[in-house]
């Protein structure tokens, strides 16, 4: 059996380490590896995949949306969120899946004490705050406050996205007054501030205490400044790193057919090539 991931550049990526990690401690004989795809040739080079008998790929940057339109079938998420991180080959036929959502949810539920917070505030509005809109609706958010440098983005976001929730778009200056100003049961960073080399969310979320769960999705650096503000405070926190591992066990399963788990031995691996420890 066969599965790659699949993007331009590729060499970040830790799925060959995830999926490597579960290869063998399945003991399942398969194969992963990364390949980088350049745009013009994404389509042909992914039916020749299909040609070539592997189970599937996982997608990244910039072939999501690709990935989705290329598809013969797409599930329900994938196309909600507008976007595939997993294809799945099956008798020849592509299906686009999308499993970002459930990465996300799965990562943070255990910090929720088993209760879904009524309200939540998500900073970014981009095609990760698509995955986590989606999720946050389907687990019972009722109230979401999306905040976003551009404004325009995190209204049409708003328009397009909420189904089961009120989503108010928000300035990013009005979302920093709000942190200080208001108690919020649930913070999620999506947007790409507080990534190495990107400037840190520097707000002291005067207002928050330790009914306060803060989920920053960025995972490099593990330890971000807004995490950093949110242990001050005495908040719960979740690193985005999980998410990562999350997404990936769905896609396992419908390449490989293995039941897998995420345990803190692959956290560690990962943590580890990347550098993060
Ligand atoms: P991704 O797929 O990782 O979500 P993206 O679609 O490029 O990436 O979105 C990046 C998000 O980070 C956007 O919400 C972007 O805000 P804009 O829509 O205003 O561009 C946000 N972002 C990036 N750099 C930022 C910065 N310096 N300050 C605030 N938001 C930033």
């Amino acid at each position: 059996m066969k599965a790659a991931v699949v993007g331009h550049p590729i060499a970040h990526s830790q799925s060959p380490t995830i999926h490597g990690h579960w290869l063998e401690s399945t003991g399942i004989a398969g194969t992963y590896e990364a390949l980088d795809l350049h745009p013009d040739a994404f389509a042909d080079e992914i039916r020749a995949l299909v040609e070539r008998g592997f189970q599937g790929v996982n997608v990244t940057v910039p072939h999501k949306e690709a990935a989705l339109a290329l598809a013969d079938t797409t599930d329900e998420t994938a196309r909600r969120i507008g976007a595939s991180n997993t294809l799945v080959f099956t008798q020849g036929k592509i299906q686009a899946r999308n499993t970002d959502a459930y990465g996300f949810w799965e990562n943070l539920a255990p910090s929720l004490n088993g209760q879904t917070p009524k309200r939540a505030l998500v900073l970014g509005a981009g095609g990760a705050a698509r995955a986590v809109l989606v999720a946050l609706q389907d687990a019972g958010v009722q109230d979401i406050v999306l905040a976003n440098r551009t404004l325009s983005r995190a209204q049409a976001l708003a328009d397009e996205l909420a189904v089961s929730a009120r989503i108010e778009p928000l300035s990013w200056d009005d979302a920093e007054s709000l942190m200080d100003q208001q108690m919020l049961p649930l913070i999620i960073n999506t947007s790409s501030r507080g990534m190495k080399g990107e400037n840190p969310i520097t707000c002291t979320l005067a207002a928050q205490t330790s009914q306060t769960v803060v989920n920053d999705i960025v995972y490099n650096p593990l330890q971000t400044a807004l995490l950093q503000s949110a242990e001050v405070r005495g908040c719960r926190t979740v690193d985005g790193l999980g998410m990562l591992l999350h997404q990936a066990r769905p896609a396992f399963q419908a390449f490989f057919g293995g039941r897998v788990v995420v345990d803190a031995g692959l956290r560690h691996k990962v943590e580890r090539r990347m550098g993060l420890v």
